[in-house]
């Protein structure tokens, strides 16, 4: 039954052109409310996210509060991804100056604060390292049972992007996402098996662009800038990986999604960062037996685009000085 009633999200994220769209689509959604914005280190530095979060705050109308994430993954050394978002980590598009102060609260604090004050369980969209929703469960465990689903993009069943076996935002910080996945907290993954398969086409740029609002322009540049590299690499379109967090969420029918056992590798030479999950042809797996994880394998891509098309058009009318 639909009760009219939104479901309070928290934004973890490292933004990152594909994090900026993600929230584009979380915050046009009006089943979501959105109590808290928090950064972490990833595709830039915390700095360098964390401005980039407020400025796309000050560009959507996120009015919700933002937090600073910690500086440093758990156990390894941060990682950046310059490459693929440039020195700012949003490169393209001119953006607003962000529109109000940064939170006082650090990022944990934040999220358990919004955890704590809320009635209905709180769904957390994590689009970076895990490093924040780790932290928060080990230094909050009685805080467990009010998250209703850690929605995460990372990882990836059949291969790796940064390594042949890892993902970048699990290897950023495996023993976070080991610490996520094996907390009993439900755990949905958008891996690269799905979110390589998300791609938008430079003729979909277009259709975004021709919307013709603000956001619209914005996002077809933040398209723009992330099909440089991708179009040497070889894609025929912009692998969107960061949106299928929010929209596998709202639109499960869209996507194929499996219950499978997921682990995550800490300790391998060659495999760290890797998510080694039960694809249901192995026998004999032991402690892989359980489904942990609800695992989103595939996409159809037409309707994936038409979402964020429809999402984008909800800016009609919206203009912020730049
Ligand atoms: C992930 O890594 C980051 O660069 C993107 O924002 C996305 O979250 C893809 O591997
Ligand atoms: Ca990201």
């Amino acid at each position: 039954m639909d009760t009219g009633k939104k479901i309070p999200v928290i934004l973890d994220g490292d933004p990152g052109h594909d994090d900026a769209i993600a929230w584009t689509v979380a915050k046009a959604s009006n089943r979501l409310d959105i109590r808290a914005v928090t950064t972490v280190g990833g595709n830039q530095t915390v700095e360098k996210t964390t401005y980039n979060a407020r400025r796309i705050c000050a560009l959507l109308g996120i009015d919700a509060p933002i937090a600073k994430g910690n500086a440093f993954p758990l156990m390894s050394k941060p990682m950046t991804a310059g490459n693929f978002h440039g020195t700012s980590g949003l490169d393209g598009p001119k953006l607003p100056e962000p529109d109000r102060p940064l939170s006082g609260y650090t990022a944990v604090e934040l999220m358990a604060k919004v955890l704590r004050e809320s009635e209905d369980p709180v769904t957390i969209f994590s689009t970076g390292a895990q490093t924040n929703v780790a932290a928060l469960l080990l230094t909050h465990p009685e805080l467990k049972e009010k998250i209703g689903c850690i929605s995460i993009m990372g990882g990836g069943i059949q291969y790796g992007n940064w390594t042949p076996a890892a993902e970048f935002n699990i290897l950023v910080d495996p023993e976070a996402a080991q610490t996520v996945f094996q907390s009993g907290v439900p755990v949905q993954m958008c891996g690269l098996d799905v979110t390589e398969k998300a791609l938008v086409m430079p003729e979909d740029f277009e259709t975004i662009r021709n919307i013709g609002n603000q956001v619209s322009r914005i996002v077809a540049e933040w398209l723009d800038f992330f099909m440089i590299i991708h179009k040497e690499m070889g894609y025929e379109g912009a692998p969107l990986h960061d949106p299928n967090a929010i929209l596998s969420y709202l639109y499960p029918e869209i996507y194929d999604i499996r219950e499978m056992h997921v682990e995550v590798e800490t300790a391998g030479l060659y495999t760290r960062g890797c998510t080694v999950g039960n694809y249901g042809k192995i026998a004999n797996l032991g402690v892989l037996e359980q489904p942990n994880v609800r695992v989103v394998m595939n996409v159809n891509r037409g309707k994936f685009v038409e979402k964020l098309v429809e999402a984008v058009k909800k800016y009609d009318g919206r203009e912020v000085k730049i």
